[in-house]
């Protein structure tokens, strides 16, 4: 499965009780009510998962919770419900309509404040006009938006008809897009003229044009004006936003769905060139998230929480939109960059909002670092009361860091530890009951159960590294592979038969703490965004002058990880920097800008095993200016090391 073995090589050791002012007012006060909890959603998971899902509103309240026959999860399968309904009328029902749902600040400066009635009126709208073109429960829908409230409206009036999104983020490229589209089948398309980024425009319209020159199963394309730039328009296939949906009612019927009715496909990166469609379902997917939202953030009536991912990715879709908005919370929505006009925009938003919770990733906080401590140092932040930290291991340098400097030394950190695949968070502090370490994830939430095995599946003792598995199903984890229930197996359950299969390494300590170190595999963290090495490899060999390539992780001080890709030419063709910005340049076009290699090292010929395996730990080492170490006795030809290392 992996070249690597797995060593254990933090050894930070620092503890920070919760704070007692918070704990006092939080909604899991203490580690006993903690361990009460958990105790009780392992050992009767059934009756716990039945308890927990009557908190939804419900058509038809479910009887069962589990049905569990490896690698095939079922949650509350003859219970009936619409999620849009749990994120919106319940609230509007309850005398909630009124509450601020989505507060939105636009790049250029605009502020919006979309209540919970307003909210529901235009996903209606929305879902009308769907409705008018068709739109069947199971169609599928892509959305290629940027981060306007009207991208969490797409996704919301999708799972009011039930039917299935498929959100493609915004810095993907035509080439991307249309190769979602094509997996998903999707009949209908929702996007926008252009997003602002960094003061300019990122068009978005043109590159949903030149995908779908090639997407034969879409039938319409609504678009919403933001950036208000010429576009073309493909009559008869191009619906307006603003005169289509405005004119339909804003009372828009739910569809019932059942329990396990698919909610929405999220391409993630895998081990292979082509993106897997993880497929989520309505009630587990939605109790999973409105659980985690409400604990682990600890949400309360007057918070402003602000998650800073983008829509495109699983936290977008999880802690923007299906988490806190089943729950009523406020849900900050910035648009653009976090240096535009300054360094400063994130504080002068958290200053200007008065936001209480901020959850957002290492690799921003390294750059914030960076940025220098004078930005937030000018700017009230006393508002902040928890802080998050998501999508990689964050060192502990930058954990002091954000607790310091962001959180003034009174809020506590929740890193928490999922991936696309679990839908929701799995192992985080719960803030006012468990005290953290810098660098761990802490302990599993409700229902999870994690263990640290070897590779061939046996648990090794606290304070060795491993690989991390989950042993239970849990309600919000993928059903499947979109398409591909074969590569589903494969991928998550082959290499432990019953047993979630992670991709990351981990270890546990001796106080059963976690502490994930990160992909054991061929995926790669990139400043938070989640890339296949296999993705990138296939890109770069299509290029003409290409004969083969490999593509290897190297640390990064700021991005987590970089992208090195050796690469060997064809007789025709001469190693040039021009070559290699062309082929950076090629990448970019063909996924997106944020895949393009960082550097791209031009190698006679790849390190091989006799089986033909490029063996990438040896590349790994010399992307990283390392000397390869270890057994290189299995290469099949011993004098590729010395040209790889220019001997
Ligand atoms: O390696 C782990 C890392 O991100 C991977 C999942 O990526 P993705 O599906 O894009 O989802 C990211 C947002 C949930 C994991 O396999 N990862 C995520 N959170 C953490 C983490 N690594 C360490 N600590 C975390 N808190």
């Amino acid at each position: 499965m992996t070249e690597q073995t797995i060593e254990s090589v933090s050894h930070e050791n620092r503890i920070f009780p919760p704070p007692p002012e918070f704990a006092a007012r939080a909604r899991i006060g203490s580690r006993e009510e903690y361990e009460r909890l958990y105790r009780e959603s392992i050992e009767n998971p059934e009756a716990f998962w039945l308890a927990r899902a009557a908190e939804l509103t419900w058509a038809k309240p479910p009887t069962r919770a589990i049905h569990w026959n490896p690698p095939e999860a079922r949650f509350f399968e003859d219970g009936e419900l619409n999620v849009s309904v749990n994120c919106l009328d319940r609230h509007v029902e309850a005398g909630l309509g009124d509450r601020v749902a989505i507060l939105w600040e636009g790049e250029p400066g605009e502020v919006r404040r979309v209540t919970y009635r307003e909210l529901l009126e235009e996903v209606s709208r929305l879902a009308n006009l769907l409705r008018s073109l068709g739109a069947k429960p199971g169609d599928r829908v892509g959305i290629y938006m940027g981060m306007v409230p009207e991208v969490a409206v797409a996704m919301l009036a999708c799972a009011r008809l039930g039917l299935v999104h498929t959100v493609i983020f915004g810095g993907f490229a035509a080439d991307a897009i249309r190769d979602r589209l094509n997996d998903a089948g999707a009949r209908f398309v929702i996007t926008q003229d252009g997003a602002h980024r960094r003061g300019k425009i990122l068009p978005l319209k043109p590159q949903v044009d030149q995908a779908l020159t090639a997407v034969p199963s879409v039938e319409k394309v609504i678009v919403l004006e933001r950036t208000r730039q010429p576009i073309d328009w493909v009559e008869g296939r191009d619906l307006a936003w603003h005169e289509h949906v405005g004119a339909q009612s804003s009372d828009a019927a739910p569809a019932i769905v059942s329990a396990e009715h698919p909610l929405f496909i999220l391409y993630t990166s895998g081990t292979t060139g082509k993106p897997k469609g993880v497929l989520h379902t309505s009630a587990g997917y939605l109790l999973g998230t409105s659980l985690t939202a409400r604990y682990v953030f600890d949400l309360r009536d007057d918070d402003i929480y602000w998650c800073t991912a983008d829509v495109g990715w699983i936290t977008g879709h999880s802690y923007i939109v299906y988490g806190p908005l089943s729950n009523a919370a406020t849900v900050l929505m910035y648009e653009g960059a976090p240096n535009q006009p300054d360094e400063g925009r994130f504080w002068d938003i958290v200053q200007r909002h008065r936001v209480t919770i901020l959850y957002t990733a290492p690799t921003a906080i390294r750059q914030f670092i960076r940025w220098g401590d004078e930005h937030p140092k000018k700017r009230d932040l006393s508002s902040l009361r928890l802080l998050g930290s998501v999508g990689e291991p964050i060192n502990p340098e930058a954990w002091v860091w954000y607790h310091e400097v962001i959180g003034g030394g009174r809020c506590p950190i929740v890193d928490t530890w999922w991936q696309t695949e679990t839908g929701a968070i799995m192992m985080s502090p719960l803030p006012g009951a468990i005290a953290t370490k810098p660098g761990s994830c802490c302990v599993p939430f409700f229902g999870v159960v994690p263990k640290i095995v070897d590779e061939r599946g046996h648990e090794v003792p606290a304070g060795s590294g491993g690989f991390l598995v989950i042993e239970q199903p849990w309600p919000s984890m993928l059903r499947t592979v979109y398409g591909d229930e074969k590569r589903f197996r494969e991928s998550y359950f082959g290499a432990y038969p019953g047993r979630y299969f992670t991709g990351d390494g981990a270890r546990r300590d001796e106080d059963g703490y976690f502490w994930v170190m990160g992909r054991v595999d061929d995926v790669v963290n990139v400043s938070g965004h989640r890339l296949g090495t296999a993705e990138i490899e296939s890109s770069l060999v299509a290029h003409p002058d290409v004969a083969e390539a490999a593509v290897v992780g190297r640390p990064d001080e700021l991005k987590g990880q970089a992208l090195v890709a050796f690469v060997t030419l064809k007789e025709h063709a001469e190693p040039s920097p021009e070559l290699a910005a062309k082929l950076s340049e090629h990448v970019a076009n063909d996924i997106g800008r944020f895949a393009r290699p960082e550097e791209i090292r031009f190698a006679p010929v790849l390190p091989k095993t006799r089986s033909g395996k490029i063996m990438r730990r040896i590349l790994k080492s010399l992307a990283d200016n390392r000397v390869p170490e270890g057994d290189v006795t299995t290469l099949e030809d011993p004098s590729v090391l010395n040209a790889l290392l220019g001997k």
